[in-house]
């Protein structure tokens, strides 16, 4: 798997390997060669004893845009079947990390920005932050387990979070559970990182069983919801209501889902 690209930049320091998302000038969007360098880190964290926590972190203001829309079109319409494979196989391997995962959040986290939170074991955020899972406005469905996971903070929450597409801010988050703390932007990724160094310095087997215990019973569940999600959501990426949703995006307009009735 090639993991060649400046839109992620991952860097090790004490244990802590850090996963950026460095691609400002679209909100860090990912793209499939972004997917792949994220699998690629992950799957080194597991192989690797000198990594011991993963951290997720954004760039200019933004956390991620989620999925890159012009990678799904582009998908669809070639006649692939199923979802893009990079980002099926990023949605896979998040239940199967091994090591914690902590993120650091300033700015927007829209749909995987977001679910990828639902994963994390710390999630820290700046005032700025907003959560958004868009997925019915793009005739999507959720993925990376979050119909399962959301469910944590009760299921009219959950709902409102992904189905009605309703921004949660900073303190709506904190008060849902979704994240551990707000504090000033500047203090985000300080905080990530000073967390991170402290679990590094953990016992490694203690603190893999300790979340192994925490985990394992769901990890289960979310491993086969993310396999159910997947057939309903590549089944809703062809489907003509996702394209009018993408084009509508790009050509900076509402989409109109009147004109295809009978066409999906
Ligand atoms: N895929 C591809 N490109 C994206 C993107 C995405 N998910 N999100 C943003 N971009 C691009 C925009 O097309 C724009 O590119 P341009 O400068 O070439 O026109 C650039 O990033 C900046 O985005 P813009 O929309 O101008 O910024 P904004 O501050 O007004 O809005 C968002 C930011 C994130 C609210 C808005 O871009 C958005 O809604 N993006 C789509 C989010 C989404 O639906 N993600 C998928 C969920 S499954």
């Amino acid at each position: 798997m090639s993991n060649e690209t400046d839109d992620v930049k991952i860097t090790l320091e004490n244990g802590v390997q850090c996963l950026r998302f460095n691609r400002a000038d679209k909100k860090n969007a990912i793209t499939g060669a972004m997917y792949e360098a994220l699998s690629a880190a992950l799957d080194r964290g597991e192989k690797d004893d000198a990594i011991s926590v993963h951290v997720f972190l954004g760039s200019g203001g933004s956390f991620s845009a989620g999925n890159d829309l012009k990678d799904f079109m582009a998908h669809a319409t070639s006649g692939q079947k199923g979802m893009p494979v990079p980002a099926l196989e990023f949605v896979r391997r998040l239940p199967r990390v091994s090591k914690p995962m902590i993120a650091a959040v300033d700015g927007l986290a829209v749909g995987i920005g977001t679910t990828l939170l639902l994963h994390c074991d710390l999630v820290y955020a700046s005032p700025a932050t907003t959560l958004r899972t868009p997925f019915l406005d793009l005739a999507l469905v959720p993925e990376a387990g979050s119909s399962f996971l959301a469910q944590r903070m009760g299921y009219q929450r959950a709902f409102e979070l992904l189905c009605l597409g309703a921004s949660f801010d900073a303190a709506r988050a904190e008060q849902a559970g979704l994240i551990n703390r707000i504090m000033s932007a500047d203090k985000v990724e300080p905080a990530a990182l000073a967390a991170a160094q402290a679990l590094a310095a953990k016992p490694p087997a203690a603190l893999r069983a300790a979340r192994d215990l925490m985990r394992g019973v769901d990890a289960d569940a979310v491993k086969d919801k993310i396999e159910e999600e997947v057939k309903v959501f590549a089944a809703c990426l062809e489907s003509a209501e996702a394209q009018e949703a993408f084009k509508a995006f790009f050509e900076k307009r509402r989409p109109d889902f009147t004109r295809l009735k009978g066409s999906n």
